[in-house]
C-alpha cells in the first residue's frame, strides 16, 4: 500500500518536474529542442518551438519560430520558413560555439545560424527574452552584446523595439518580407524596408518594384505618412548614426501588444491585441489603404490628392490633356514655360506636398548655399532644407531630373522649391500684380458702393422727413435694403448643422480602413465609424469635388439636412477640409435592403405584409423628396442598397440630394455625367442623359420587383430566354402568370394574392420605356394604398432585354461583393 502510495508521488513528483522544466526560456549547450518542447519567455508572452502554418492544410511541414504564448497561433517569426522539416522529428541544438542547428529525422541540416565568433571564456546559451527576441549570448553577462539575434533576421513581422533598417558597421540590412501565404511562410513577393542609408526613406516593394514609399525623413515624421510616427498607441524612433540607421517603435502602454506585419497579399498592417480583454487581434491601420500613395500614380509634378484624384502642380499642365484623369494619370505634367537653364530662372514654393522620389543629400552645403548650388547645376530641379537624419542639423536635399510621387497634404507635409523658368516666374509676377490690382479696385468698388448707399439711405429718409407722412408700416419697410433683411431672415433660422474636422472624421473611421468600408455608390465610399462619445455614424465621403464654393456647399447641405422625413436617412453634420467634402449620417445597424434581399438566408425574415411595408416606406420617402420637401429632389442612384433597414426594418432613403451638392440638380436635365447603376437606370437617362422625377419612378418600379421576387435586376437569367427580370415580369405578366415571379420563400405563406398583383403592375407601370407614360410617385403611392383605384393596362418596359448578366459574365459567379456596378461614365452629348 505504502510503497504504491511513494511510487505514486515519485511519480507525479517527477512529470511535474518535467513539466516545470519545459516552461523555461533558455536552452544551454547540449541540450535539444524536440518538436512538442518549447521555450517560454519569462512574462510569458512569447513562445518558441515548432508548429504548422495555418490550420495544418500545407501538408504539415513543420517550422521552428516564436509566437504569442496562450493567444490563437500569432506567429512573428520563422528561423527555417524556406526548408520545413519533413514530420515531427525535428531537432534544434546549440553547440559550444554558439551555433544554433536544426536537424531532420536523418541528423541532416535543415537549418542553421552561420558561425560567430565567440569569446573563449564565454559559455553561449540561447533565450527568449521578453520582447519575443531570441537571442544566442554569453551565459555570464546579461548585457545587450548578443552572438547572435532573431531581430537581425526578421521574417514578415515588426515588434515593439524591432529595428527596422542598417547595423551600418558590419552592413547588415534588417528589412521584413511576406510569407508567400498565410499557410506557407516561404519568402513571399513583398518588402518593406528602410532604404538607402544615404537618404533613408520607408518603402514597400514588389520585388524590386517600389509599390509605396514614405519618406524621406523630415526630423519629426516621414514625408508622406504622418501615422508612422505620430501615434496615440506607440512612440515611434528614428536613430541615424555612425553604427547604426534605424526606425523602430516603442509601446506606450504595456498591456497591449502589436505588431506591424507586411500581409502576403501585400498591406502593411498594424495589429492590436488587449490582454485580457480581446477576443481577437484588431487590424487598427492599414498604412497602404490609401490610393494616394501609390507609386508615382499622377505622373511627372502630377500631386494625388486625398480622393485619389490627381492635379498637375501650378505652372504645370497635363502632357496629354484629353487622357488625363480619363483612364490614369500616369501621362504626368510639363511645365507651362519649358526650362532654358539660365541664372535668371528661379524657384517657386511649394508647400503641403510628400516630398517627390530620388532625394539626394549634397552633404556640404548650408542651407543659404543650397538654393544656388541648386541653380547652378542645371539637372538639379528642386531642393529643400531637411533635418533629414533626425539629429538636428538640417542637410541640403536636392532633386535631380523631374519630380515624380508627389501627394498633397492639406495640413501637413513638407516644403519644397521647385525651379521654374524665368517666364513662368514673370508669369506668377504678373497674376500677383493683377490680384493686388482687382483687390486695390474692388475695394474701391466696396467703399464706392457704400458711399453711394449710405447717400441714398440719408437722401431717402431726408425725404421720409421731409414728407412728415404717417409713420406706418409701409414707408419704413421700403426704406430698408432688401438685402438686409434677406440675411436677417436666413439667420433667423437658427438651423445648425454640425461641422465635424477631419481628425474626428478619420479618427472616428479608423482611418477609412478597408475594414469600415460599408458601401460604395456613385458619389463615393461609406464608412462605418464611432465617435468619441460612442455614438454610431456612417460616413460618406465624396468623390468628387463640388463645383460650388465652400460657403455655397455648406449652405445646400444645410438644406439637405432640414429634409427630414420618417423614410429619410438622417444627415447628422458634414465635414468640408481642404479637397475632403464628406457627410455624416445616423448609422443603422440593420444594413441596406441588398443585404436582406437577394438569396439571403435572411429574406424569410421578410414576410409579404414586412415587404409591404417597404414598398410603401420607399414610396412615400420618394414623394416627399419629389413634391413635399421645398426643394424637390431627385435622387439620381435609387437602388436596394440605398435603401436602409432600421431595427423594426423600417425603411429609410439615403444618399438624396447628392446630386443637388455637386450643383446640377433641376426639374429636367441633360447631363454629360451619368451617375447611375446598372439596372436601375431609365433608358432615357442611360441613353441620352435626360433625368427626371420620371427616372427615379422607373428605379422604383425595379426596386419593388426584385423585393417581390427577390432578385438582382441586372444578375437575372433564366434558362429558357435571354431577357433581364423586367423582361422576365412583362412575359409572365402577358402569360397571365404573374404571381411567378415571387420570392419561393414567400409564396408558402396565405399572402393577400390580390395585393401582390397590384404592386407587380404598379412596378411594371413605373418601368416602362417612356417617362411620360410613368406614374408620379403621387399616383404610385395612391395606386398602392387604395385597392379600389382602377389601374391602367402597362406597356412593354424599357431596357427588359438588356442581359447586364452577359457584360459581367466572369464577375456574376462572385456572389455579392460584386452586384453593386456604379456606372458613371462621361457620355451623353
Ligand atoms: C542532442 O542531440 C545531439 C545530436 O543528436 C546528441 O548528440 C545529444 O546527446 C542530444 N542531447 C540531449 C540532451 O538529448
Ligand atoms: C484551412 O485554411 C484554409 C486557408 O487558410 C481554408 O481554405 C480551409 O477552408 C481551412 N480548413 C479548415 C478545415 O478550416
Ligand atoms: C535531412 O536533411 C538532409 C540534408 O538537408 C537531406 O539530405 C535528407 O534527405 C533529410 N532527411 C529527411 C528524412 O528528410
Ligand atoms: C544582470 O546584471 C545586473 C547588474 O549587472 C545584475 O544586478 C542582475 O542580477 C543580472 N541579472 C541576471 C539575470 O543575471
Ligand atoms: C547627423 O547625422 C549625420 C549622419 O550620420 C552626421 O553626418 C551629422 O554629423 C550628424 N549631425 C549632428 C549634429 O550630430
Ligand atoms: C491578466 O490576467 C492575469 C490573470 O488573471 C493577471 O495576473 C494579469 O495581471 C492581467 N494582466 C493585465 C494586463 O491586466
Ligand atoms: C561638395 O560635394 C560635391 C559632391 O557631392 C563636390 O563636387 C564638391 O567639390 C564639394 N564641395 C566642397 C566645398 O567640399
Ligand atoms: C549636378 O548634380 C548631380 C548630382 O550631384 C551630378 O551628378 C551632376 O554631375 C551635376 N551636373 C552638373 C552639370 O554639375
Amino acid at each position: 500500500m505504502s510503497t504504491r502510495l511513494l511510487l505514486l508521488v515519485l511519480y507525479s513528483l517527477i512529470s511535474l518536474n518535467l513539466q516545470t522544466s519545459h516552461s523555461t526560456d533558455t536552452l544551454k549547450p547540449h541540450q535539444n529542442i524536440t518538436d512538442g518542447l518549447t521555450l517560454i519567455s519569462s512574462n510569458k508572452r512569447f513562445e518558441f518551438g515548432f508548429f504548422s502554418p495555418g490550420n495544418g492544410s500545407s501538408g504539415g511541414g513543420r517550422y521552428l519560430g516564436i509566437w504569442y504564448h496562450n493567444l490563437p497561433l500569432t506567429v512573428v517569426w520563422v528561423a527555417n520558413r524556406n526548408n520545413p522539416v519533413s514530420e515531427s522529428f525535428g531537432k534544434l541544438a546549440l553547440n559550444e560555439n554558439g551555433v544554433l542547428i536544426l536537424y531532420n529525422r536523418s541528423l541532416g541540416t535543415v537549418w542553421s545560424t552561420n558561425n560567430i565568433p565567440v569569446a573563449e571564456s564565454s559559455t553561449p546559451v540561447l533565450q527568449l527574452l521578453d520582447s519575443g527576441n531570441l537571442v544566442v549570448r554569453d551565459d555570464k553577462s546579461n548585457g545587450t552584446n548578443f552572438f547572435w539575434e532573431s531581430f537581425d533576421f526578421p521574417t514578415d513581422t515588426l515588434l515593439p523595439n524591432f529595428k527596422l533598417g542598417w547595423k551600418l558597421d558590419v552592413g547588415l540590412h534588417r528589412l521584413v518580407r511576406s510569407w508567400k501565404s498565410s499557410d506557407d511562410p516561404s519568402e513571399g513577393e513583398y518588402s518593406f524596408s528602410l532604404d538607402s542609408p544615404e537618404v533613408p526613406q520607408l518603402v514597400l516593394r514588389r520585388g524590386s518594384q517600389t509599390l509605396y514609399r514614405w519618406g524621406p525623413f523630415d526630423g519629426s515624421s516621414f514625408s508622406g505618412s504622418t501615422m508612422l510616427t505620430t501615434n496615440p498607441l506607440f512612440q515611434a524612433i528614428f536613430v541615424y548614426n555612425s553604427v547604426e540607421l534605424y526606425y523602430k517603435f516603442e509601446m506606450l502602454d504595456d498591456t497591449i501588444l502589436s505588431r506591424f506585419v507586411v500581409s502576403p497579399l501585400g498591406l502593411l498592417e498594424y495589429y492590436t491585441w488587449r490582454v485580457n480583454s480581446s477576443k481577437d487581434w484588431n487590424r487598427l491601420i492599414t498604412f497602404n489603404s490609401d490610393p494616394c500613395d501609390s507609386y508615382v500614380k499622377c505622373g511627372w509634378y502630377g500631386s494625388c490628392y486625398s480622393l485619389s484624384t490627381c492635379k498637375c502642380l501650378s505652372g504645370f499642365t497635363p502632357e496629354s490633356p484629353l487622357d488625363w484623369g480619363l483612364f490614369s494619370y500616369s501621362g504626368g505634367c510639363r511645365r507651362r514655360h519649358e526650362l532654358k537653364c539660365s541664372h535668371r530662372d528661379g524657384f517657386v514654393k511649394y508647400e503641403g506636398l510628400k516630398l517627390p522620389d530620388n532625394p539626394i543629400v549634397w552633404a556640404n552645403y548650408t542651407d543659404d548655399e543650397c538654393e544656388a548650388m541648386c541653380l547652378k547645376n542645371c539637372s538639379c530641379m528642386a531642393y529643400a532644407n531637411l533635418n533629414i537624419y533626425g539629429n538636428g542639423s538640417s542637410r541640403c536635399v536636392v532633386w535631380i531630373g523631374d519630380l515624380v510621387d508627389l501627394k498633397n497634404f492639406p495640413n501637413g507635409g513638407d516644403q519644397i522649391y521647385i525651379r521654374m523658368a524665368h517666364t513662368e516666374l514673370q508669369s506668377i509676377a504678373d497674376a500677383k500684380r493683377k490680384r493686388v490690382t482687382i483687390k486695390i479696385v474692388s475695394v474701391a468698388t466696396v467703399v464706392g458702393v457704400l458711399v453711394l448707399s449710405i447717400g441714398t439711405i440719408w437722401y431717402i429718409s431726408w425725404l421720409m422727413r421731409e414728407k412728415r407722412k404717417d409713420q406706418i408700416g409701409r414707408s419704413s419697410n421700403a426704406q430698408q435694403s432688401g438685402s438686409f433683411q434677406y440675411m436677417e431672415e436666413t439667420q433667423d433660422e437658427g438651423f445648425q448643422l454640425p461641422l465635424f474636422d477631419l481628425e474626428t472624421i478619420f479618427l472616428a473611421c479608423n482611418n477609412f480602413s478597408e475594414r469600415n468600408k460599408i458601401g460604395q455608390g456613385g458619389f463615393g465610399s461609406v464608412y462605418k465609424g464611432e465617435l468619441s462619445n460612442g455614438q454610431e455614424i456612417a460616413v460618406k465621403r465624396l468623390l468628387e469635388k463640388s463645383i460650388q464654393g465652400v460657403e455655397e456647399l455648406k449652405n445646400e447641405i444645410i438644406l439637405i439636412a432640414k429634409l427630414q422625413h420618417r423614410n429619410l436617412v438622417k444627415l447628422l453634420g458634414c465635414c468640408i477640409e481642404g479637397d475632403e467634402t464628406m457627410l455624416v449620417y445616423e448609422y443603422l445597424p440593420n444594413k441596406s435592403l441588398n443585404n436582406f434581399i437577394y438569396d439571403k438566408p435572411t429574406r424569410k425574415l421578410l414576410t409579404w405584409r414586412k415587404r409591404y411595408h417597404i414598398i410603401k416606406g420607399v414610396a412615400r420617402g420618394l414623394l416627399y423628396l419629389h413634391q413635399d420637401s421645398r426643394l424637390r429632389i431627385i435622387h439620381r442612384d435609387l437602388k436596394t442598397s440605398n435603401i436602409l433597414l432600421d431595427s423594426e426594418l423600417n425603411p429609410k432613403i439615403s444618399d438624396f440630394g447628392i446630386a443637388r451638392i455637386f450643383g446640377t440638380d433641376q426639374i429636367q436635365e441633360m447631363t454629360k455625367r451619368i451617375i447611375g447603376t446598372y439596372g436601375y437606370m431609365s433608358p432615357e437617362y442611360a441613353m441620352n442623359g435626360h433625368y427626371s422625377v420620371k427616372s427615379d419612378v422607373y428605379s422604383f418600379g425595379v426596386i419593388v420587383l426584385e423585393i417581390l421576387s427577390g432578385q438582382k435586376n441586372w444578375a437575372f437569367h433564366h434558362p429558357d430566354h435571354d431577357l433581364n427580370l423586367l423582361g422576365h415580369t412583362w412575359m409572365l405578366w402577358n402569360r397571365r402568370l404573374p404571381l411567378e415571379i415571387l420570392d419561393p420563400t414567400l409564396v408558402q405563406e396565405p399572402s393577400s394574392g390580390n395585393q401582390v398583383i397590384r404592386c407587380i403592375q404598379v412596378s411594371l407601370l413605373c418601368v416602362q420605356q417612356y417617362p411620360e407614360d410613368r406614374p408620379k410617385m403621387s399616383t404610385v403611392y395612391s395606386m398602392l394604398s387604395y385597392e379600389k383605384m382602377e389601374l391602367p393596362e402597362p406597356k412593354e418596359p424599357g431596357f427588359c432585354r438588356e442581359s447586364y448578366t452577359k457584360k459581367f459574365d466572369t464577375s456574376a459567379s462572385d456572389s455579392s461583393t460584386l452586384n453593386e456596378v456604379t456606372m458613371t461614365t462621361l457620355g451623353g452629348r
